[in-house]
């Protein structure tokens, strides 16, 4: 079995609600990206149903790894190593990708290697810039995650900072649902607030200038208070204030953490990362503070299996192959260092 000299990974990563496969050589050139949204399936449940994302993961990923490997050329016995999303995530989503990758690394005589979802995110932005000077500060915003997190060097990790409720994506999509636009929500504010004023209704910032912790239940409910107190008020004003609120926040704490770290860039991750005001304002502070700004393309920020071959290639040959009888962990963290 090959493993140190490793240098084609195929990727597969389905631990929500899209199933994606990629092939990405030497952690960087990514061949081929291909990911199916279950989106649609969602929508009329206002959310991700566990069982139905598992059942259309296991429809969709055979199609999804064959288009993979067909746009990317690969040869025969040309794939080094199977890198997939072991958590954290739906257990049973997650499992489908797990299974399948171990079933592909054993018919191939390759090494499996589980990744750690949040470490993928991480790792988008480095594909698309692998010139990253590092440490950075990274800001990972998505759907079930709010961190701050400094990057001191491959695999190691300090956790800053994380949110004490919802996550910011967790936040977008109630809004959203409140408010009546729709799912997922994120991308719906973003399109609506550019119609709306974002110093309209002045939000509360929770905790924006006391530590590095998040909290955003607060401004959801000042959102739902203000929408009932003034029933006729714009919604793009409230989804451009809510927004405004938001990106403060993380921004303010994000240029923070890098000054007190020492940080030469700071990163963006996660599907939050794809929001226009968030890139807008974060590109913005970076210029003002001289720190390299890393923006992952708004493709890359979502999640995708490019990132999870990438941070399985860096794992495979700083770790070597996972054992076979490794299975799906659901609540996983990022692997941080330990003082
Ligand atoms: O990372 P991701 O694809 O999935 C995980 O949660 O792991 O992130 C999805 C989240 C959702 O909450 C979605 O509403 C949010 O990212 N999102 C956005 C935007 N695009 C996606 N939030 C704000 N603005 C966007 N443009
Ligand atoms: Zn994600």
């Amino acid at each position: 079995m090959r493993s140190g000299s490793a240098r084609v990974i195929l990727g597969i990563e389905t631990s929500c609600d899209e199933t994606a496969a990629a092939v990405v050589t030497e952690g960087s050139v990514v061949r081929s990206s291909v990911v199916s949204s279950q989106v649609d399936l969602h929508a009329r449940f206002g959310g991700v149903v566990p069982e139905i994302a598992s059942r259309a993961h296991v429809e969709l990923l055979t199609p999804v790894i064959a288009q993979a490997l067909i746009e990317a050329g690969v040869e025969d016995g040309e794939i080094d190593a199977v890198a997939a999303t072991y958590g954290p995530g739906l257990v049973g989503a997650l499992l489908v990708g797990v299974s399948t990758a171990k079933a592909l690394a054993l018919v191939w005589d390759v090494p499996f290697v589980a990744v750690n979802h949040l470490e993928a995110h991480l790792y988008a932005t480095l594909l698309e810039d692998p010139s990253l000077a590092l440490p950075v500060v990274v800001l990972l915003v998505s759907g079930g995650h709010t961190m701050l997190v400094a990057m001191e060097d491959h695999g190691r990790y300090r956790l800053l900072g994380s949110t004490l409720d919802d996550a910011a994506g967790e936040a977008f999509d109630k809004v959203a649902r409140y408010l009546g636009l729709g799912y997922p929500g994120g991308p719906a504010i973003d399109r609506v607030s550019v119609d709306g004023d974002p110093s309209a209704i002045d939000f509360p910032r929770a905790m924006r200038d006391d530590g590095y912790d998040f909290s955003f239940s607060g401004l959801k409910t000042a959102v739902v208070n203000h929408v009932r107190k003034h029933p006729h008020v714009v919604t793009a004003d409230v989804a451009a204030s809510f927004q405004e609120a938001v990106v403060d926040v993380l921004v303010a704490k994000a240029r923070r953490a890098a000054a007190e770290v020492g940080a030469r860039g700071m990163c963006l991750g996660g599907g939050v990362a794809a929001n226009t005001r968030l890139r807008e304002r974060f590109l913005d502070a970076c210029v003002e503070d001289d720190l390299h700004a890393f923006l992952p393309s708004r493709s890359m920020c979502t999640d995708n299996a490019a990132m999870v071959a990438a941070a399985g290639w860096w794992r495979l040959r700083a770790e070597g192959p996972s054992p076979l009888d490794s299975g799906a962990e659901p609540g996983l963290g990022l692997p941080l260092l330990v003082d």
